[in-house]
């Protein structure tokens, strides 16, 4: 089943005088429950495609379609609530709220339901295997740690879709494998659909597909 459809997608960021095609004419298909890597040299265009993805920004042209909607045409509080619903995002650097502990964290992004309902929380941190660290701030937590309570905040909605920008970029090497072996456990078991940007090669190898970003397309 088709869940994401990218047509001609292009984002164009202007510098100066000069135009960067950060994406350019980018086609994709991806199906439900795919794993898949995207590769490219730094400043190819990766994360602005996944933030193009992720509702968190508009591309310049182009379509990107999710379960057969175009989401470009949503206005921002339908993409706002999109996001919420359907995508999870893990980024390189974690962006845990230093103030909140694990918990409180997976807690704060509990979407609709209102934040009183924090049904689920202690059994996504079981999930990642954090369910005994659950009350430390993150600054206790090894950085491996850390970015499982970003999955476990990601995974908090049920999202269709996982985004997740380097997401082993800031860990060794066994820890991001960890990390890894983790998402590719959450896109087998439950079906959900997972696209990792990564440097990482290794990793890249482990995908059900890979794709290269170069000159704002994939190939
Ligand atoms: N907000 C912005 N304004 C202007 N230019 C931007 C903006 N965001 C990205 N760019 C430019 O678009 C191009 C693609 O950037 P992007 O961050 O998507 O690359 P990347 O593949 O993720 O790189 P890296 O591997 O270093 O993270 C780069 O040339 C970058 O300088
Ligand atoms: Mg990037």
């Amino acid at each position: 089943m088709v869940l994401i459809e990218i047509s001609n997608l292009t984002k164009l960021y202007k510098s100066g005088r000069s135009t960067i095609r950060a994406v350019d004419g980018l086609d994709l298909i991806v199906h439900k429950g795919d794993f898949l890597a995207i590769v490219g040299p730094s400043g190819s265009g990766k994360s602005t495609l996944l933030q193009l993805l992720g509702c968190l920004d508009k591309p310049t042209s182009g379509d990107i379609k999710i379960d057969d909607k175009d989401i470009t045409r949503l206005n921002d509080r339908k993409l706002a609530d999109l996001r919420q619903k359907k995508i999870g995002f893990i980024f390189q650097s974690f962006n845990l709220i230093p103030t909140l502990t694990a918990r409180q964290n997976v807690e704060a992004a509990i979407a609709k339901r209102g934040r009183n309902d924090k049904t689920g929380t202690l059994e996504v941190l079981e999930k990642v295997g954090l369910a005994e660290r659950a009350n430390q701030l993150p600054s206790l937590l090894s950085g491996g740690e850390q970015q499982r309570v970003a999955i476990a905040r990601a995974l908090i909605n049920k999202p269709e879709i996982i985004l997740a920008d380097e997401p082993t970029g800031n860990l060794d090497s066994q820890t991001g494998k960890m990390i890894f072996d983790l998402l590719h456990q959450l896109s087998k078991s439950e079906n959900t659909t997972v696209i990792v940007v990564t440097h990482d090669l290794s990793i890249a190898g482990q995908t059900d597909k890979t794709y290269h970003l170069k000159d704002g397309k994939l190939s």
